[in-house]
């Protein structure tokens, strides 16, 4: 059993409703994954969890959700190496915004391997202008990340 922080960067609630959704197939698959709107550095830092999943969308011009820039800048101003932590990182984006289309993903993802962090799949990023079903895309996504744990 894995010990999973699920970290959720959400203004609408569709980063929201993902992470959950994602949450209850890790679950199901024996594993204890806690939901954190709200995330701080320092606990991470002292438990460190097996692994660090972002489930974060996009907003403004590729900025982050508010509920999570504090942790981004805890992350990048402490900028604490962490050459053993594995992350996983799923962004939620609307591709019609061209160039900053999933910034928000790509921003944690971008500083986690800053911090040489190891990606333990390719980040998922889901197209709110798409017509492919976001859960399923979510689902086979989860296949893959349940694999490598
Ligand atoms: C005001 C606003 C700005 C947005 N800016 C971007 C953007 O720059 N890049 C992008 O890929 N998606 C952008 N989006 C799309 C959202 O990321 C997308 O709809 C996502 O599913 C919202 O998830 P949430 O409800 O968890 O916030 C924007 C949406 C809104 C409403």
């Amino acid at each position: 059993m894995a010990r999973i922080e699920l970290l959720v960067g959400t203004v609408y609630g569709n980063a929201q409703d993902t992470a959950e959704y994602l949450q209850e197939l890790l679950q199901a698959a024996g594993h204890q994954v806690n939901l954190d709107t709200d995330p701080q550095l320092e606990p991470l830092l002292t438990a460190p969890p097996d692994l660090l999943l972002v489930c974060t969308s996009t907003t403004g011009q590729g900025d982050l959700p508010d509920n999570i820039v504090p942790f981004f800048y805890q992350l990048k101003e402490r900028f604490p190496l962490m050459p053993q932590q594995r992350f996983a990182v799923i962004g939620l984006g609307d591709a019609s915004y061209d160039d900053t289309f999933g910034m928000g993903g790509k921003q944690f993802e971008e500083l986690l391997l800053e911090l040489q962090a190891q990606p333990a799949v390719a980040s998922l990023t889901l197209d709110a202008a798409s017509a492919e079903d976001p859960f399923e895309q979510t689902r086979r996504w989860s296949e893959q990340l349940l694999q490598a744990l």
